[in-house]
């Protein structure tokens, strides 16, 4: 059960960020993740359909025999965690709690700023649990809908993403924030884009970092931690990349943003993992 995988989703790439961040705080650690790259963005959709979304990945996870999940997407972390949480007989976290975390310690105005997906902000988790853990605290939010789909086409360093980001952080500035939470795990791809733009005094919390500690204690607590050693004590650590669309595509791009080779990526018909366990092992297509 230990060396079982940890399973990750999020709706592309973005959760590249804390799956990388797994493999560098828990190198024994094997990964299954899924990547929603037929059906993102998530931020624009409705809770309900974000539900049934991270339902069908869970299904689909639980397959690989997965012994955790990480609900790698805010998003869906907004809308969905507590739903799936009380649905399975596993642990699962999200990244908001240890996003908003990090943020109250380091803060030192308690001025915080959240960027972050329409769906995220309209959710008001981030305020919700900020303010939890300390009251004081002011937040100030602002949603960025095309940095995702700027980051799925690859823009990381494009000036088109510069111009966009100035344009969306300008108001922000005016508030006198000391700390912006990277509120959507896209985001920390562009972060040096960001920084030109908010300049140096700012901290920008990543999640990505605290969402890895969590995930140690979870498994610590659970006695499920991984010695990443096989049945012949040879070491057995393996990351599976699994996509519903253009694997070809997210092969590539993965590979550059975890600065490591991928063997595979296979793609899903996640639609089918709808109700009952009978699935057809067959994927999709990556035929134009
Ligand atoms: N990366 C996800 C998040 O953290 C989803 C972004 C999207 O698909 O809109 O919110």
């Amino acid at each position: 059960m230990n060396n079982a995988p940890i399973g990750v989703f999020d709706s592309g790439v973005g959760g590249l960020t804390v799956a990388g961040e797994i493999m560098r705080q828990l190198p024994d650690e094997s990964i299954v993740y899924f990547g929603d790259t037929a059906r993102v963005p998530y931020g624009s959709k409705s809770k309900d359909t974000i539900i049934t979304f991270s339902r069908q990945i869970v299904r689909f996870l639980k397959t690989k025999e997965v012994k955790a999940i990480v609900i790698a997407c805010n998003t869906a972390s907004a809308y969905a965690l507590e739903t799936i949480a009380k649905e399975v007989d596993i642990p699962v976290i999200g990244v908001i709690e240890p996003g908003a975390v990090t943020a109250g310690e380091a803060t030192a105005n308690g001025r915080i700023g959240v960027i972050a997906t329409e769906g995220t902000i309209s959710s008001g988790t981030y305020e919700t649990v900020l303010k939890r853990i300390n009251p004081s605290l002011q937040v100030f939010s602002k949603a960025c809908p095309l940095f995702v789909p700027l980051v799925e086409e690859g823009l990381l360093y494009d000036p088109v993403t510069l111009e966009i980001a100035d344009r969306y952080l300008y108001d922000l500035m005016s508030y006198d924030i000391d700390t912006l939470v990277l509120g959507c795990t896209h985001y920390p791809l562009i972060r040096r884009t960001i920084r030109k733009v908010v300049g140096d005094g700012i901290t920008l919390v990543n999640p990505a970092y605290e969402t890895a500690k969590a995930l140690e204690k979870v498994l610590e607590r659970g006695n499920i931690l991984a010695d990443g050693k096989g049945s012949l004590g040879n070491r057995e650590v393996t990351h599976r990349f699994y996509v519903s669309d253009s694997a070809e595509r997210f092969g590539k791009l993965a590979r550059t943003i975890l600065s490591r080779g991928i063997e595979s990526v296979e793609c899903v018909n996640i639609e089918q993992y709808t109700n009952n366990i009978n699935y057809d092992t067959e994927g999709c297509s990556d035929e134009k």
